[in-house]
């Protein structure tokens, strides 16, 4: 039934013929893009996995096949044999790579017909999300996407290959299981052997993975889908996809060793950019004094100072007022402040608005001192000792907010991101890591009125802190770390308790009685009384560092079949309502 093509296979993919081919007999298949009648000749655009080329029908070489090809409408499938030949000089298409050369048709069969698509399978068309999502198998069919789930495919393949290399084991770990504690809502999946009973689909092999350290593994791996039940956003899908990872007898540093060799591997290996490691690390403390975020972007500058000290003896009433309050004022300098005029000024205010700060108050630094709405209530000692602490030079603007530390760091934070699209300081094509550690090992929640692990409850505090652990747990420091990629948080983990008595000691602070801890954890905490190695971990957002790594603004253009922001499947309905016959089998009839 398939003609010619039963006797002969694919020769070229259409996107690789080049100007070397030029005389050769080829066979290629794949989808008609584009159909145009000039004249006499046809042409049409076929296109498949890796690109497009022009072929022509010409009625003077084959009339028959000539009057075939006007039944050809866009995305037929189409096999051709036929000669490579130079387009004439003017038809040259500089902007396609096999825009040259096109293949003249002597033999074609259309193996399939389609109806005509709801959009054009074009990069630039400006079509609904909710149409392009419902017919995600089209819209797969674009480039853009294409090369994507390419370089996915890539990365994914090359974090094997690093990782094997490196003698780690690639262990699956179950779905349908119990809650992990990563703090998200859970999926729940009903039992209908044990009615009334539900696994939770995991949020994370958490638990399993410190299991297999107590088996003695030593290494660790998957790429693994996760499932969290929360709000979505532009780097946030309910299902995700981590590179998960644990070791034994390590510390920190070797978990971050092995990390920058996989990320240089990757990078290198998936899309030709070599990385300087090792990358910047800071402090959690560090991270908020600088850049008033645990995320912070390091690929500009605009940093955060604080000018509390210097301002201390001011008679401005806002400072005065801030500071009696135990609040703080920080500053951030830019560079060529004339960039930002009076109008870009005032809407800064409103920007900061949004992050509780109650205004911004700016400075423009001259030869001869300061234009300043507040410049009058200074002294010149004052002025000198902020321009100091802010190594301001003539032309800078400074900007200052005052509040408390939260608020001031999450405006100037948020401001700095802002600022730096605004005055374009982004380089492009840039990839910046820096690894944060030593985050706060709990929260105070004045909701819940009492300490919440900061990441999970097996996380280990730093040696030193343990002392305080009961008596201060708002200063424990835990032996966590971040891997923040271009501002974006792209993986985390920590170093785990592997004794039972400071486990012990961490539920105390979190408040988890015995019963509790007995329901949650208490096949981990049995597992840890049977000589269970010091040991550590981290997990990576695949498809968030996909996303740096293609430039794309939404997670849902490296991932195949993504969901949307109410956490739906426009393609397939899901999550859809069951008949009641399932409900009942299921144990699920009964409304409470
Ligand atoms: P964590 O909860 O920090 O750590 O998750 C690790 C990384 O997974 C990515 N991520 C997500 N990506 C897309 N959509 C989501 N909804 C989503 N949630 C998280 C982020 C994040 O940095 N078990 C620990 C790791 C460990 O301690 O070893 C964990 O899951 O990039």
């Amino acid at each position: 039934m398939y003609g010619f093509i039963t006797e002969k296979k694919r020769t070229h993919y259409c996107g690789d013929l080049t100007t070397s081919q030029i005389g050769e007999e080829v066979i290629l298949m794949g989808w008609s893009h584009r159909r145009r009648d000039l004249g006499n000749l046809i042409f049409v655009d076929l296109r498949d996995r890796e690109g497009m080329v022009q072929i022509v029908f010409n009625p003077e070489v084959n009339p028959e096949l000539h009057k075939e090809a006007h039944r050809i409408r866009n995305e037929f499938v189409l096999a051709v044999k036929g000669k490579v030949q130079p387009r004439p000089d003017d038809m040259v298409n500089t902007s396609l790579k096999t825009g040259a050369i096109e293949v003249a048709v002597d033999e074609m069969e259309i193996l399939n017909e389609s109806k005509t698509p709801p959009f054009h399978i074009d990069d630039e068309a400006e079509v609904s999300s909710n149409l392009l999502l419902t017919y995600r198998y089209l819209d797969l069919r674009r480039k853009n996407l294409l090369n994507n789930m390419m370089l996915r495919s890539r990365v994914a393949i090359e974090t094997r290959n690093y990782l094997q290399k490196e003698g780690f084991i690639e262990v699956e770990t179950p779905f349908l299981t119990k809650s992990t504690p990563e703090g998200a809502r859970d999926y729940l999946v009903p039992s209908r052997l044990n009615p009334g009973m539900f696994y939770a689909l995991p949020q994370s092999p958490q638990l399993f993975k410190q299991l297999l350290m107590v088996s003695g593994f030593d290494k660790y791996f998957q790429i693994v889908k996760c499932f969290r039940d929360e709000d979505l956003r532009a780097d946030r899908q309910p299902e995700f996809t981590q590179i998960d990872m644990e070791m034994s007898f390590i510390t920190e540093n070797d978990i971050i060793s092995t990390v920058e060799g996989m990320m240089a591997h990757i990078f290198e290996a998936g899309m030709g950019t070599p990385l300087v490691t090792p990358f910047l690390r800071l402090t959690y403390d560090e991270a908020i004094a600088r850049y008033g975020k645990d995320n912070p972007d390091t690929r500009f500058d605009l940093e955060l100072r604080d000018v509390t000290e210097v301002i201390g003896t001011s008679e401005f009433r806002v400072f005065q007022e801030t500071i009696g309050s135990g609040g703080i004022v920080k500053a951030i300098r830019v560079q060529d402040g004339k960039r930002l005029s009076r109008k870009d000024l005032d809407g800064l205010g409103d920007f900061v608005g949004t992050y509780g700060a109650k205004g911004i108050l700016w400075a423009r630094v001259n030869e001869d001192g300061w234009t300043s709405p507040i410049a009058k209530f200074l002294s010149a000692q004052e002025i000198e000792g902020i321009n100091e602490t802010m190594a301001a030079k003539e032309g800078d603007t400074i900007l200052f907010v005052a509040g408390s530390p939260g608020i001031v760091n999450d405006s100037l934070g948020n401001l700095r991101g802002f600022l730096a699209k605004k005055l374009d300081l982004i380089k492009e094509h840039s990839f910046e890591f820096t690894w944060i550690t030593e985050f706060p090992m709990f929260e105070y929640s004045e909701t819940e009125e009492r300490f919440m692990a900061n990441h999970h409850p097996f996380t280990a505090p730093l040696p030193e802190d343990i002392p305080v652990l009961q008596t201060d747990p708002g200063s424990v420091r835990a032996r966590a770390y971040d891997l923040v990629l271009n501002g974006s948080e792209i993986g985390g983990g920590s170093i785990r308790i592997h004794k039972s008595d400071i486990q012990s000691k961490v539920f105390e602070v979190l408040g988890l009685g015995e019963e509790e801890r007995r329901t949650k954890f208490g096949f981990l905490l049995d597992a840890l009384e049977y000589g269970t190695p010091p040991h550590g971990g981290i997990a990576f957002g695949l498809d968030r560092i996909i996303m740096i790594m293609t430039g794309a603004e939404s997670i849902r253009d490296v991932i195949a079949f993504p969901k949307t922001q109410k956490a739906s499947c426009l393609l397939t309905g899901a999550p859809s309502s069951i008949d009641l016959d399932q409900l009942a089998e299921l144990s699920l009839n009964n409304p409470r």
